[in-house]
């Protein structure tokens, strides 16, 4: 038995923010955000567009692509640094949105490794249940936690959502291998505080307010690391080698990152997916965005081998091997 993608779906917000409407809000410049990023522009969320109805639209597009019902859904785990509200979750809104009345429904925080640690929880929940059908988002609204006076943040990070629909297979097709860590000593060089507490004994020290910062050169060095080590793991776990991989669908961080990582690994340059320039850096939604377009755009098919890779704040990363 194995866990499959049943349907992919994504929702992006209609407001396009490209780098030239960035250098009226910061001190930057298109060539500085490209040459370093590679992004060209990124999505700001609007009225109607906030994370649970993005979220909500993704799923629902991921459900109508898999053929599965909203009453099917056993479960929907929901993976975000920017919650609608902290309580309740942002799934539980979705779960009221889609009409999902037998699936219970939670948010899961590992920052861009959202969707994969949910694909993990996907995988362990099938295995025990062949019958349940889960729904995992990765999704974002952080233009409403950037410092628009910090340029090295606020020109790389965007909105949108995106969703997967999985259940049971007896072809030999789903997940072959997960790989998944979490390093909590590193917290400080990719972090945002929350909301100040009105209790004064459990205030959080914090002079940079409830925004995303970075420490940007020490994240690159981690997150090229421990991306391509993970990959690495779950290769070797399942007696694979890179050339055997038709496509990486990784974590749409920078492009600095992922030309790094596919030095690294040996890959060849159109086994990887990348839809980066044109909606930034999404945190937990970003692979679940591109393997949508992926799977859209025909570029995987029945019975490929299909890798995902992300790494994120905390610092959580991982990759996950799959038949498609
Ligand atoms: N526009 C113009 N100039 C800028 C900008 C900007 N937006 N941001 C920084 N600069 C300037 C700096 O002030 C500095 O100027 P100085 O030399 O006069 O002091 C100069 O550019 C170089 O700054 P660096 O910080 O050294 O720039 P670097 O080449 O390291 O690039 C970047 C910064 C893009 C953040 C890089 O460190 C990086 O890619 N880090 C990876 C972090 C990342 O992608 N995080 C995503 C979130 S985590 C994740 O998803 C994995």
């Amino acid at each position: 038995m194995g866990t499959v993608v049943l349907g992919t779906g994504s929702c992006l917000p209609r407001r396009v923010v490209t780098n030239v409407e960035m250098e009226s809000i910061v001190d930057t410049n298109d060539e500085w955000i490209r040459s370093r990023t590679g992004i060209a522009e990124r999505r700001y969320g609007g009225k109607g567009e906030l994370n649970y109805q993005l979220s909500a639209m993704a799923g629902k597009r991921a459900l109508d692509a898999a053929g599965v019902s909203a009453e099917e859904l056993g479960l929907i785990v929901l993976g975000t640094v920017s919650p609608h509200m902290l309580m309740p979750s942002t799934a539980c809104f979705v779960q009221a949105e889609l009409g999902a009345k037998n699936a219970f429904a939670y948010d899961l925080n590992a920052a861009c490794s959202g969707f994969l640690y949910g694909l993990d929880l996907a995988d362990k929940y099938i295995r025990a249940n062949p019958e349940m059908k889960v729904l995992i988002i990765g999704a974002e609204t952080l233009s409403s936690r950037l410092d628009y006076t910090d340029r090295n943040t606020c020109i790389l990070f965007g909105d949108g959502a995106g969703a997967a629909v999985f259940g049971a297979a007896e072809d030999g097709r789903g997940i072959q291998a997960t790989d998944m860590h979490a390093d909590g000593q590193l917290w400080e060089l990719l972090h945002m505080h929350g909301p100040e507490s009105s209790n004064p004994d459990l205030r959080v020290e914090s002079s940079t307010g409830p925004f995303v910062r970075m420490q940007g050169k020490e994240v690159f060095k981690y997150a090229v690391k421990a991306m391509a080590g993970s990959i690495n793991a779950v290769l070797a776990s399942r007696q694979l080698q890179i050339a055997d991989v038709d496509l990486l669908v990784p974590h749409q961080a920078n492009i600095r990152i992922l030309n790094n990582l596919k030095k690294r690994l040996g890959i060849a340059e159109e086994r990887v997916f990348i839809n980066l320039p044109k909606y930034g850096n999404t945190s937990a939604a970003s692979v679940p965005i591109a393997l949508d377009e992926a799977h859209r755009e025909g570029r995987m098919k029945k019975g490929d081998t299909v890798l995902l890779c992300s790494f994120g704040g905390g610092f959580t990363w991982g990759a996950v091997l799959l038949i498609w």
